[in-house]
This record gives structure tokens, C-alpha cells and sequence, in this order.
């Protein structure tokens, strides 16, 4: 059977990059369900559908038409209908689409079965809000990365900056606090730690920190061989 490790955590906590860094360095599989969001609401914007609409919203979702390719030392890049739309849906309004759509049943119904065909062997790391809760409850190692708000703004600045978009950190600290309302008070699948996960509060670590402990607490579970 494939490994399952799961990081849920709200925007800007670093668990895009952690999952990423730990996907890379086993060689596992790497799911980036926001993305899966993100995209379904660029969709809607393409289609005229309005971000309200969840049964148009659903059917969208169920007929994504995405690819992720892989790149050599960076994030995937990400087609929809055939177009690189990588950078368009890192942006805040993208976040924003997403996190409405999300709220919807019927489109996190419709993006189920899709994210939990990424489980395959060797192994997978699953990056979201719900994996732990609701994508894969079974997983043997589930991670909740948070960190202070003001500190996630500033990690979504740094990283907005580095691909030469201009925000203000201002905006990027009232969306986060925006989402991280509407996902948490969301009535499906609220974003919040699984029973059984283990918290990482990340505001004051490095990135190499968190990385380190998430490989030994996947060693103390004989998830991977201890070196
Ligand atoms: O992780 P990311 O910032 O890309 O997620 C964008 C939005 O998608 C989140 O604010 C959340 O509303 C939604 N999401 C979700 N469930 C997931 C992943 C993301 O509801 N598993």
C-alpha cells in the first residue's frame, strides 16, 4: 500500500513548500488540492459561471481539464485547457475564487475521487485543508502546519515579490485573515487539525526545521527507513 502523509494548514503556514521539499526528497507523489480550488474557480471566471452557482461549479470541477508538469527544482507547472496559468492562480483574487467555491458540497464532492487518485506507490504527501479530516482519515501521519498570521502574510509577500508581482502586505494580511474565516467557519470540511494529527506551529522555524521533524516523526512511524 502507498504511505499517505497529510499537511493541512491554512495559507501562508509554508506547507506548500514543506510537502513539496519532503515529496522531492522520498521520491513520493505530491498533491497540491488547493491548486485543484484554485483552478476550478479560474474555470468559472473562463466559463462566465458565477461563483455561486454550485451545480454549474460542480460540473466544472468534475471536468477539469488540468495537467501538472513537473519542473526541475521548482513548483509544477499548471495547464488548464492547455494554457500556463501557474502564475495566475498564486494570485490573491485566485485564493479568494477558490475559498468561495470551496465552501460548496457539491464541488468538493466532485473534486474527491480526483485527489484521492493520487495515491499511488510509493507514496504520496497530500497538501490542503481537509486531507487529514476527509481526503485520506486513514493516513498514518497527518501534520497540521500553522503559523501566526502576521507571519504568513509576510511569507505570501516574500513569495509574491520573488515572481515579480507588487502587493501590498497590508491586502495580503487582510485576505489571509479573510480565508482563514470563511474556511474555518465553512459547514463542509472545515479547515482544522485532525483528532489525531500532530501540530506544528512553524512561526518561529525554519523551513529546514520543519522538514527535519516531519522526516523523524515519519522514521518514528517506520513510514521510511531511519539512516
Ligand atoms: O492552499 P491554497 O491557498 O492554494 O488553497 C486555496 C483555497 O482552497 C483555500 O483557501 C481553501 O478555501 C480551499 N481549499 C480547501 N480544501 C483543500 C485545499 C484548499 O477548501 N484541501
Amino acid at each position: 500500500m502507498p504511505q499517505v502523509l497529510t499537511i493541512d494548514g491554512p495559507g501562508g503556514s509554508g506547507k506548500g513548500t514543506i510537502a513539496q521539499k519532503v515529496a522531492d526528497y522520498l521520491g513520493w507523489h505530491f498533491l497540491d488540492s488547493g491548486a485543484l480550488y484554485r483552478l476550478t474557480g479560474l474555470a468559472a471566471q473562463n466559463h462566465n459561471v458565477a461563483l455561486d452557482d454550485k451545480a454549474q461549479l460542480a460540473v466544472l470541477a468534475e471536468n477539469l481539464d488540468i495537467r501538472f508538469e513537473l519542473v526541475a527544482n521548482d513548483e509544477p507547472r499548471v495547464l488548464l485547457e492547455s494554457k500556463d496559468v501557474s502564475l495566475e492562480i498564486r494570485l490573491p483574487e485566485a485564493g479568494q475564487a477558490a475559498s468561495k467555491v470551496a465552501a460548496f458540497t457539491e464541488v468538493r464532492d466532485a473534486l474527491l475521487l480526483r485527489q484521492r487518485e493520487f495515491k499511488r506507490a510509493p507514496g504520496l504527501v497530500a497538501d490542503g485543508r481537509d486531507m487529514g479530516t476527509v481526503v485520506f482519515p486513514d493516513a498514518p501521519l497527518k501534520v497540521y502546519l500553522t503559523a501566526s498570521v502576521e507571519e504568513r502574510a509576510q511569507r505570501r509577500y516574500k513569495q509574491l515579490l520573488a515572481k515579480g508581482q507588487s502587493v501590498k502586505i497590508g491586502d495580503l494580511l487582510q485576505d489571509i485573515q479573510a480565508r482563514d474565516d470563511r474556511d474555518m467557519n465553512r459547514a463542509v470540511a472545515p479547515l482544522r487539525p485532525a483528532d489525531d494529527a500532530i501540530i506544528i506551529d512553524s512561526s518561529f522555524m525554519s523551513i529546514d526545521e520543519v522538514f527535519q521533524q516531519i522526516l523523524d516523526l515519519l522514521k518514528d512511524r517506520d513510514m521510511i527507513a531511519a539512516k
